[in-house]
């Protein structure tokens, strides 16, 4: 595993984009998996300025995203679908975009859809992963054994209150659909982004704690191709 480390966030998301450039120029129909949440927005943010320059063309790319709400409207502003095309897929030029269903008649039906659905792409070639205070990527949380597909998840308490944030005052929905640590670990390149002081014990964890799965994250030690891009707050700990 690489691990880089900036001053602050703006670099971050500039290294980061270095490699996801990188990736498109290589691979032009590359396959990508992608994260919502605050972490990614700067590499977006990047991602978007080279499309508008001219730089990077997406049209043969397609994407993945790790999750989706369960319950609310994709219509929802808080929906992942409605977040990555606020803060992504109306910026650029992707073939096509999947996201789970969330709101599927039958949701174990929609998870094994999605899991033969990135099969049948070919598997990812670069997944981007945040990672939760409590350890979790995607929504895999902390539990006592790895789940290997896409599967419907109850979320915890913290990550519940940790994305209180983005539903101003509305309640944050129990459940989600998440890509399993197998789709994740079988990605041909991971890269993770973690920045600001209460992402600190958590990469700690990762890095230095025991394999486990009630520390998920810590199991992108065993993935041979992985970069972690941490601003100096979130790797104060190391
Ligand atoms: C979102 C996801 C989550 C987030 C994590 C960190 O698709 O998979 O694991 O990456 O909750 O969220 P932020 O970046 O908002 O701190």
């Amino acid at each position: 595993m690489q691990i880089h480390i900036y001053d602050n966030v703006t670099q971050v998301g500039q290294a980061a984009a270095t490699l996801f450039t990188a990736q498109l120029l290589r691979k032009p129909d590359s396959v990508f998996g992608f994260a919502t949440g605050s972490s990614p927005s700067v590499l977006y943010r990047q991602l978007i300025a080279l499309r508008r320059a001219g730089i990077l063309d997406f049209s043969s790319s397609v994407s993945f995203s790790l999750d989706e709400y369960c319950g609310i409207p994709i219509s929802h502003p808080c929906s992942y679908r409605a977040f990555m095309q606020a803060e992504l897929f109306d910026h650029i030029n992707m073939k096509a975009t999947y996201v789970p269903d969330g709101n599927a008649p039958d949701l174990a039906a929609e998870c094994v859809r999605y899991d033969a659905q990135i099969a049948a792409c070919g598997g990812i070639d670069m997944q981007l992963l945040g990672i939760g205070r409590n350890g979790h990527i995607a929504f895999n949380e902390p539990s006592g054994a790895f789940s290997y597909e896409t599967h419907v998840t109850e979320l915890t308490p913290s990550t519940i209150d940790a994305n209180k944030r983005f539903f101003q005052g509305e309640e944050v929905p129990r459940k989600a659909i998440s890509m399993g640590i197998g789709s994740i670990m079988a990605s041909r390149e991971l890269v993770m982004i973690a920045t600001g002081s209460d992402k600190a014990q958590a990469v700690r964890y990762a890095l230095e704690g025991d394999i486990d799965p009630m520390f998920p994250a810590s199991i992108i030690r065993f993935h041979k191709v992985s970069t972690l891009f941490l601003d100096k707050a979130a790797a104060a700990l190391l």
